[in-house]
């Protein structure tokens, strides 16, 4: 039997129903307070809000867990790649060995842009943020696929799904390329799916890049650690828009929209720019550590902090080891590396950040591994949203294949003006 909570308002006692998610996790299940009550639940920037059920990720921020359908990330990033990682994701289970071939088959077929896409991009200036290229042209390729409008058809998800996760690789490439003036490297068909990113990014039309195992192993790894995180901004931001049954395409634009910002998904373009300015001020952190303790100072530590983790981001580890592997592989000897294991050092014996309990998160060591692979720094956030792509994926299936879906409409308190007349401008004063 379920438990139920207790309240006690104006005089009446109401009995609200709790739920129990499959890790143990327990909300208080609030959906009828109002009708009840006449009250609505007040927590702004949702720190304590659950919207939604989901059997997608599992993160345990006290204790630094994060688990993709259960599969610790641990042993993803040591076993899996990727597009496996993106089928576990979507689909609920690692695939088998037909599944998979069939998945990468459906992602290879989808992986080249409608033709009539190549003049959106001439529209952008070269100055234009790549990010807003990519969500420009995810929404534009919408126009081409017609079929993902109307109702919802779940053969046709599969081709969708695929379709998107392999054409926002092309995108991201294209717009790079464009924004350099360098000629369109159309994808082939014989690479895999990261091998094929940076054949699209860095070959040219006669001479192909030279593809190294270890950064197409370290790139595939930062596409994996970013391919779900519950409900954060960006994702929340997709089921958001996929409530009202908009088309997936749609879904993923406005998702990358919401990752954009740098207190999201735009913390890794932070992080480099941050040890740039450390770097280029002769500081050896601990100026700038002091800064971002102070509030007056408009800086903060990027790449440190989460709303749910109150320790070390497992994805961090995970992504500061492959970052020390990396480098040494390729003989790169970074200054950004050395100030950022300085700054996260004086950080973690500092007692602001001890008592506000803030690690470093997954941007801290990524943009360093970026770096490395040549990746330019307003690509960063790009690559994030390629990983990313999956989760928002399967957060859009979750909605379309609950039959008790419903649009997202948040309340609100409202503080403004109580009522007053209209009041015709020449009687407004000056
Ligand atoms: N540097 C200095 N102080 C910080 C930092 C930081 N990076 N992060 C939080 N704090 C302080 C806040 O000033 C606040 O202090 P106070 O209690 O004295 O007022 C306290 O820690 C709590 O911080 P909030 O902003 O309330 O935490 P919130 O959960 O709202 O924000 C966030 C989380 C946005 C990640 C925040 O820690 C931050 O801005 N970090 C830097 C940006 C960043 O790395 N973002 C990437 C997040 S991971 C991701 O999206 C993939």
């Amino acid at each position: 039997m379920s438990n139920m909570a207790k309240l006690e308002l104006d005089g009446n006692r109401y009995e609200i129903p709790t739920v129990t998610g499959s890790e143990g996790e327990r909300a208080i299940a609030l959906g009828s307070l109002r009708d009840a009550t006449g009250y609505i639940t007040l927590d702004e920037g949702y720190a304590n809000t659950g919207s939604c059920q989901s059997a997608i990720t599992f993160i345990d921020g006290e204790r630094g867990i994060l688990r993709y359908r259960g599969v610790p990330i641990e042993d993803l990033a040591e076993q899996s790649s990727f597009i496996e990682t993106a089928y576990l994701i979507i689909y609920g289970n690692l695939p088998t060995r037909a599944q998979l071939r069939r998945f990468s088959e459906l992602l290879t077929d989808n992986e080249n842009l409608h033709e009539d896409m190549k003049y959106h991009f001439e529209g952008f200036p070269s100055t234009a943020h790549p990010m807003a290229i990519l969500s420009a042209m995810i929404n534009a390729s919408s126009c081409f696929y017609p079929g993902l409008n109307g109702p919802r058809n779940p053969e046709r998800f599969d081709i969708h799904a695929a379709r998107l996760i392999s054409q926002v690789r092309t995108i991201a490439a294209f717009s790079y390329r464009k924004s350099r003036g360098l000629p369109i490297i159309y994808p082939k068909r014989s690479y895999k799916y990261t091998a094929n990113f940076l054949h699209m990014m860095f070959s040219d039309p006669y001479d192909d890049y030279e593809l190294k195992p270890e950064v197409v192993k370290a790139l595939d790894l930062i596409f994996l650690l970013h391919a779900d995180h519950e409900q954060n901004c960006s994702t929340a931001t997709v089921r958001m828009v996929a409530s009202s049954q908009a088309n997936l395409f749609a879904c993923a634009a406005a998702g990358v929209c919401a990752l954009w910002g740098p207190l999201h998904g735009g913390a890794n373009q932070a992080v480099v720019e941050m040890l740039q300015e450390i770097h280029r001020s002769g500081d050896d952190g601990s100026r700038f550590v002091a800064a971002a303790k102070d509030k007056t100072s408009g800086k903060r530590l990027m790449g440190f902090g989460h709303r749910v983790y109150k320790q070390y981001d497992p994805r961090a580890k995970i992504i500061k080891r492959a970052c020390d592997r990396l480098l040494d592989s390729m003989r790169i000897d970074d200054p950004l590396l050395d100030i950022a294991k300085h700054l996260e050092a004086a950080a973690l014996q500092d007692p602001y950040f001890i008592e506000r309990r803030l690690y470093p998160n997954v941007d801290f060591y990524s943009g360093i591994i970026m770096r490395a692979v040549g990746i330019p720094i307003e690509m960063f956030t790009v690559i994030f949203a390629i990983g990313r792509m999956p989760g928002w994926i399967a957060n859009f299936k979750e909605i379309m294949d609950d039959p008790r879906s419903r649009i997202y409409r948040p309340r609100q308190l409202y503080t403004g003006p109580t009522a007053r007349p209209y009041v015709p401008v020449d009687q407004r004063g000056t």
